[in-house]
């Protein structure tokens, strides 16, 4: 049978062409571990026990490369931007979420096509979730209610 080139490579789906679920969860755990280490206004947002936030994340990106379905059954369509409309994201937040995740993609040596395909549509979620501007000072006071709900 005929190979068909996608822009990921070869393999039949990124989640192949990535490795499989081992690979997405490695990933994910470098990417929270290193939210934790490096990234405190992100940090701030999740649960003090984030092990559920790395479930659903990896779950998600099992079933977002073509893998098997873990997220939708469980937790619906996914409506990411709606999911995420309780957080302040301005393009700062974005940025630095960008970075974490491609430090992870880096740290578990994904590279070429599957990689470019990645960092491209990552991008563009990533984006997709800003929902505040840096720039607009009703920002600051949303994040500080954000980080100290109740405050
Ligand atoms: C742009 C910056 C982003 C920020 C600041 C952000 C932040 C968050 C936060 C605070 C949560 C809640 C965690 C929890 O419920 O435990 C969350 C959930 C989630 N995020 Fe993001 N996120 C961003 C981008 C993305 C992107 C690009 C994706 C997809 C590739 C994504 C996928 C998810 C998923 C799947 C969940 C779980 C939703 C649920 O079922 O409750 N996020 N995010």
């Amino acid at each position: 049978m005929d190979q068909t080139t996608h822009p990921w490579g070869d393999a039949a789906t990124p989640f192949e062409a990535l490795g499989g679920e081992p690979v997405i969860r490695s990933i994910v755990e470098d990417f929270y571990d290193l939210i934790d280490a490096e990234a405190p206004v992100l940090r701030a947002m999740l649960p003090k026990d984030d092990s559920t936030s790395r479930r659903k994340l990896g779950d998600y990106l099992v079933e977002w490369t073509g893998g098997p379905a873990l997220y939708t059954p469980v937790r619906g369509h996914p409506r990411m931007r709606m999911r995420h409309m309780p957080f302040v994201i301005a393009q700062s937040d974005a940025q630095e979420w960008l970075d974490c995740m491609r430090r992870a993609l880096d740290m578990n040596d994904v590279e070429g096509d599957v990689r470019a395909f990645l960092d491209q549509r990552i991008e563009q979620l990533a984006w997709h979730m800003v929902n505040a501007d840096d720039d607009d000072p009703k920002t600051a006071e949303r994040r500080r209610l954000t980080l100290n709900p109740g405050s």
